[in-house]
Order: C-alpha cells, then structure tokens, then sequence
C-alpha cells in the first residue's frame, strides 16, 4: 500500500507539471482528493491492515493528502500571477525574434545614392500616380508616341495613370525649385510586361543636372565615375548615339561585359556589351514645359534600371526573385 501511495504522488506530481491553466486545478483536486478520488479509494482499503500497521499508513497518507493539496494551491497562485502578468507564462523558454534585413534593391539603392550624392548630387522624389502631363507630355513625348500604348502604361481614368518612368520627377523638380537642379530621383515604376527579364513594378533612378555651362563632358564625366565606382575601374564603357524624346543629342551607355570580362557570353549575347543607362542633353523643348529659357542653361539626364544593376552586380538571373519574397534568396543579401 504504501506503493500505491507512492505512485499516487509520482502521477500527480507529473499532472501537476502539465496544468497550465487555473482551471486545470479544480479538477485534479477532485480525482486526487475528492470523495470518489484515488487517495480516497486507498484509503477505503486501510480495513484490510492490521492494527499495528494502521497507524503508520494513516500518517502517511496525512502527509500525502497535506503535500497534494499545499501543491496545489500553490500552483493556483503561481497560474494566476502569470494570467495577471498579460498572460506570459514565464516559465516558457524564450523566443528568438527573427531579424529582418534590408532588401537587396533598397541596399543597392542606398549604394548608388551615396555615389551620386558624394558628386553633389541631392535625392528627390515623385508621385508614383502621375498625370499623363508629367509623364509624357512635358517630357516632349507626344500623344500618338508608341510609349503611350495602352499595352505598355497602366491608365486609370482621365489622363492618371502609373509612371512609366522617373523621368516625371526631372519635370516637377524643375517646376518646383527652379536652377540649378543637380538631382538624383530613385523610385518605382510601373510597366504592363512581365517575364524573366520584366516585371510589372521594378525601379529607376533618374538622374538630372541643369546648370549654366553644363555640358556632354559632364555627362560623361558623371557617368564614368559612377560605373567605375560601382563595378571597378577596368570597366569599359562606350556611348552609343540613341533616341529619346527628351534628349537631344541621347546615348545609351553600354559597359564591357562583367560576366566574360567582354570576351562574349550568354548574358551579354557574344557581343562582349551590356547596355546599362539611357542619358542625353536635355531637348529645348522641355525647358519650354517648366519656363525655362533653353538659351540660358544646358543640362544632361540620365536614367536606369536598378534590378538590372543588381542582376549583374549579383550574377543574377531571373527578375522575379527580387519579388517572390523567398527568404532562402532574400536571406543571401541581409
Ligand atoms: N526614361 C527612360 C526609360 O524609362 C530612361 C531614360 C533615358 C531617362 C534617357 C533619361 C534619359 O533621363 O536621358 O526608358
């Protein structure tokens, strides 16, 4: 018998340990100490001892009824402490948080931010829902110009609609704080396309210098310090003559190919170039939009993608990774 006692305390002191809540208590004071409870029925057998041994199993038993009931109200008191404390259980180990980190396009952002502002360059920014104005018109864009196609620009209602471009914020920085404009405006833009090579939101940074006496040296100048400094010295860069409404005379900028080195490979299809940038000196007809005098200043532009400069900086492949939100890729840049 004084066994079964034994193992009464063993159960009870291991149910006691699972009891989490103070309701769990009420109900293990009744199946150890209840009328119809396990101590009561060993009790119910002390008949069967003989005098001699009676009063030494009633003492024990005391002393097991007195533990069980102490041990409880104990653990009542301490439960409701707890349930008072905002409900921590504080004898639960601790949780780790889990730490987050920038995001592989902000951290490259941030990067050429501090390039350009280190060459005097101040950041300024732009609503992501323009005007058609904005984004086309006074960017010397007209309104049968393909890259109005209702297949390429996401329209809302009455000529609002989702920038293409960053070029929009050259327009209202001119509007707004007249010369001379040194900026850089990085930011999101928003083109109906979607493959390895596009998605429907990704990012550029516009770049926009207007000052008397600015000329294509500065352009060039700019744009070598800010390719070497970001892929090494020994990049070749080469400017392309091209077309923008915006520009007049545009080039693209293509630099030596960082995968083969120039030699030709998959990424820059054999051709040894990767076009990087869009840039030129900013047309007369778009002072004319900001009340500028064409005479009186010259200016050069410049704008890029900068998943596409993640993508090579990183030797990465597919676009829509930046955009799946898969820590096991996110987690490689943090
Ligand atoms: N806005 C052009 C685009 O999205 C990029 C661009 C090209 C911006 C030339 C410029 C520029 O400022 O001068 O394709």
């Amino acid at each position: 018998m004084e066994k079964q006692l034994e193992a009464l305390k063993q159960s009870f002191c291991e149910e006691l340990g699972q009891a989490h809540r103070a309701e769990d208590i009420e109900p293990m004071r009744v199946k150890y100490l209840g009328r119809k409870g396990a101590l009561t029925s060993i009790l119910r057998q002390m008949g069967t001892l003989g005098p001699e041994e009676r009063p030494r199993f009633g003492a024990l038993s005391n002393k097991l009824k007195n533990f069980i009931e102490q041990a409880l109200a104990d653990r009542l008191d301490e439960l409701k402490r707890v349930s008072t404390a905002g409900g921590v259980d504080v004898t639960l180990p601790g949780r780790t948080p889990r730490r987050g980190g920038i995001h592989i396009i902000n951290s490259v952002i941030s990067e050429l931010e501090d390039i350009f502002m280190s060459l005097g360059f101040t950041i300024a920014s732009g609503p992501e829902v323009e005007d058609d104005y904005h984004n086309f018109e006074a960017l010397n864009i007209p309104e049968h110009h393909p890259a109005r196609d209702m297949q390429d620009t996401f329209y809302f209602d009455k000529g609002i609609l989702l920038r293409t471009h960053t070029s929009p914020v050259q327009i209202r920085v001119m509007e707004k704080t007249g010369l001379p404009v040194r900026i850089i405006a990085p930011g999101k833009v928003y083109r109906c396309d979607s493959d390895v090579s596009h998605t429907p939101m990704f990012h550029q940074i516009e770049g926009l210098w207007v000052e008397e006496g600015i000329t294509l040296a500065h352009l060039k100048g700019v744009l070598y310090e800010f390719i070497h400094r970001l892929f090494g010295t020994d990049v070749p860069l080469r400017f392309r003559p091209s077309f923008f409404p915006f520009t007049e005379p545009s080039a693209e900028v293509d630099i030596g190919c960082i995968m083969c080195k120039g030699k030709g490979c998959r990424v820059c299809g054999n051709s040894g170039w990767l076009e990087i940038l869009g840039s030129g000196m900013v047309d007369p007809n778009v002072y004319k939009y900001v009340d500028i005098d064409p005479e009186s200043v010259t200016g050069f532009a410049f704008g890029l993608g900068i998943e596409r400069i993640a993508m090579l900086k990183y030797g990465i492949d597919d676009i829509r990774l930046f955009y799946e939100n898969d820590l096991r890729f996110l987690s490689q840049f943090a």
